[in-house]
C-alpha cells in the first residue's frame, strides 16, 4: 500500500477536495428531497432534529470518513481491509466497503431517475412551457411526465450516460471548474427564489412551517377525517431526519471516503468538513425557504411527496419577470448539482474494479453504469405501470422502498460502523496523527465519534423498531 498517494491520482489542492466533496454533498438531496420530506414530516420539529443530526452525527462521521480514506488511500473496500489489518481489527471490516458499494448502486438507480425529471424540466423551461402557468397547469405537466414510462426511461438513460462519461475520464477532470462556477450560481439563484417568495409567497407561513417546531409531530401523525382529529404514533420523522443527514452529506457508503483518499496529506480535515457541511445545510434551508411560501400561497399541500419542487417552483418561474431564463438556469444548475453528486455514488465501485480487476476506468464505469441503469427501471415504473397496490410492499413502491432502505437503514448502519471503527478499533495515536487537530478539537471529535454519534443512531433505530 502506498503511503502518500492513491493510484487513482490526487486532488490538486485542499480547495479541490472541498469543491469535489461539496459537489457530492450538494445535490438533489438538498433541493428536491429535503423540502418534500420536511413537508411530509410536519416541518419545524423535523428540521430541528435534522440539524441536530448534522451537528452531532453527520459532521463527526464525515471527519471519520475523510480520515479513513486519506489514511487508506484506496477504494473503500481495500481501505477498510488494510486499515483493519494495520489496526489489528477483523478482516470482516471490508464488508463495510461492500455494503457501501451496494448502497451506492441502489441510491444512484433512483437518483438518476429524479435527475431525469430535472433534465426534462430543463427542456420544458427553455421551451417556455411554464410561462404564465397556474398551479393546476404545473401539476398536470408533472403528472404527464411521470406517468409516461418511455419518457422517464429516456431521461434516466441520458443521465446515466452523462455519469458514465465523467467517471470513465476520472472524477478529477472538469469537476473543479464545474463546481467552482456552478455552486455560487446555484446559491445566487436560490437567493433570487427566496426573494421572490418573500414578495409573492406566503412568506411568514412558509417560514413558520419550516422553523417553528411542534414536537408532537416528531411522534404523531394526525389527520382530520370527517371533522374528527385522529393521531397515530409514528417512528418515522426521526429516522427520516437522521437518514437524510447521512444522505445529504453523502455519508455512510464510502463516497466521502474515496474522495478523502485523493486528498493531499498536508491539508486540514476538520476545517474542510465544516465548510462542506455548512454549505450543504445552507443550500437545503434556502431551498426550503423558497418553496414553502409558494406551497402555502398556492394552496398546495406540503406533504404531496417527491413531486413537491416540480409542482411549485415552475409556478414562480411562470410569473416572475425573466422567469423563463431563471427557470431554465435553475433546472440546468439542478442537473449539474445532481451530476456532481451522482458520480461520487459509483466512484467507490469503479475504484475497486480498477484496483482489483485490472481493468481500465472506462470499462469499469460502463459495467457499473449499465448495472445501475438496469436497477433504475424499478424506479421508472414506480410512477406509472408499477404504481398500483399489486406492486407495493408495506404500501411502498419500488422507489419508496429503495429510498427507505438506503437512506434510513443502510446509510445510518454504514455510518454507525464507520464511527465504531474510527472511534474504537483505530488506535488513538493513529487518528490523532491523521487528523492533526488542536487537542481540544480532537477531544470533542473523539467524544462525539465514540459515544454521541453511535448512541444517537442506535437510539433512533430502537425508537423506530418499537413503533413498528
Ligand atoms: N448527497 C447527495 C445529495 O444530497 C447525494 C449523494 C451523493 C449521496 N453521494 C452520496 C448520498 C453518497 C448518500 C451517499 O443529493
Amino acid at each position: 500500500m502506498s503511503e502518500h498517494t492513491s493510484i487513482h491520482g490526487q486532488w490538486s489542492s485542499r480547495l479541490m477536495f472541498i469543491l469535489a466533496a461539496a459537489g457530492s454533498a450538494v445535490g438533489l438531496g438538498n433541493i428536491w428531497k429535503f423540502p418534500y420530506i420536511a413537508g411530509e414530516n410536519g416541518g419545524g420539529a423535523f428540521v430541528l432534529f435534522y440539524l441536530l443530526c448534522i451537528a452531532l452525527v453527520g459532521i463527526p462521521i464525515m471527519i471519520a470518513e475523510v480520515m479513513l480514506g486519506r489514511k487508506g488511500r484506496q477504494s473503500p473496500i481495500n481501505t477498510m481491509r488494510s486499515l483493519a489489518r494495520s489496526e489489528n481489527g477483523s478482516p470482516l471490516w471490508a464488508l463495510l466497503g461492500w455494503a457501501g458499494v451496494a448502497a451506492g448502486f441502489l441510491i444512484l438507480s433512483y437518483y438518476s431517475v429524479i435527475a431525469g425529471w430535472a433534465l426534462a424540466y430543463v427542456a420544458r423551461s427553455v421551451a417556455g412551457v411554464f410561462n404564465g402557468a397556474t398551479a393546476d397547469g404545473v401539476q398536470s405537466i408533472f403528472t404527464d411526465l411521470v406517468q409516461d414510462p418511455e419518457r422517464l426511461l429516456a431521461w434516466h438513460s441520458l443521465f446515466m450516460v452523462m455519469c458514465m462519461l465523467v467517471v470513465a475520464r476520472g472524477v478529477r477532470h472538469g469537476l473543479e471548474r464545474a463546481v467552482r462556477i456552478l455552486m455560487p450560481a446555484l446559491l445566487a439563484l436560490l437567493v433570487v427564489l427566496v426573494v421572490y417568495a418573500f414578495f409573492e409567497g406566503a412568506f411568514s407561513t412558509g417560514l413558520a412551517f419550516l422553523f417553528q417546531p411542534d414536537f408532537e409531530k416528531l411522534f404523531f401523525r394526525c389527520e382530520t377525517i370527517g371533522g374528527v382529529r385522529q393521531c397515530d404514533f409514528t417512528g418515522d420523522p426521526m429516522i427520516v431526519a437522521m437518514g437524510h443527514a447521512f444522505f445529504t452529506l453523502s455519508l455512510g457508503m464510502g463516497a466521502i471516503m474515496v474522495y478523502g483518499s485523493y486528498m493531499p496529506k498536508s491539508s486540514s480535515i476538520g476545517g474542510s468538513v465544516m465548510t462542506i457541511a455548512i454549505l450543504d445545510t445552507l443550500v437545503a434551508l434556502l431551498a426550503g425557504m423558497a418553496i414553502f411560501p409558494l406551497v402555502f400561497a398556492n394552496g398546495l399541500a406540503p406533504g404531496v411527496g417527491p413531486g413537491l419542487i416540480f409542482q411549485t417552483l415552475p409556478i414562480a418561474f411562470g410569473s416572475m419577470p425573466g422567469g423563463q431564463l431563471f427557470g431554465s438556469l435553475f433546472f440546468i444548475l439542478l442537473v449539474f448539482a445532481a451530476w456532481t453528486s451522482a458520480i461520487s455514488l459509483i466512484e467507490p465501485a469503479v475504484a475497486w474494479l480498477v484496483e482489483n480487476r485490472q481493468i481500465g476506468r472506462a470499462r469499469a464505469a460502463i459495467m457499473v453504469g449499465v448495472t445501475v441503469w438496469f436497477i433504475g427501471l424499478g424506479t421508472v415504473f414506480s410512477f406509472n405501470i408499477w404504481s398500483g397496490e399489486a406492486y407495493q410492499l408495506f404500501g411502498k413502491t419500488v422507489f419508496d422502498l429503495l429510498d427507505y432502505l438506503t437512506s434510513n437503514i443502510m446509510l445510518p448502519l454504514g455510518g454507525l460502523f464507520i464511527a465504531l471503527f474510527a472511534g474504537w478499533v483505530m488506535q488513538q495515536p493513529s487518528s490523532a496523527a491523521e487528523l492533526a487537530m488542536k487537542p481540544w478539537v480532537y477531544g470533542v471529535w473523539r467524544v462525539l465519534i465514540r459515544y454521541v454519534a453511535p448512541l444517537l443512531v442506535i437510539a433512533v433505530f430502537l425508537n423506530r423498531i418499537e413503533v413498528f
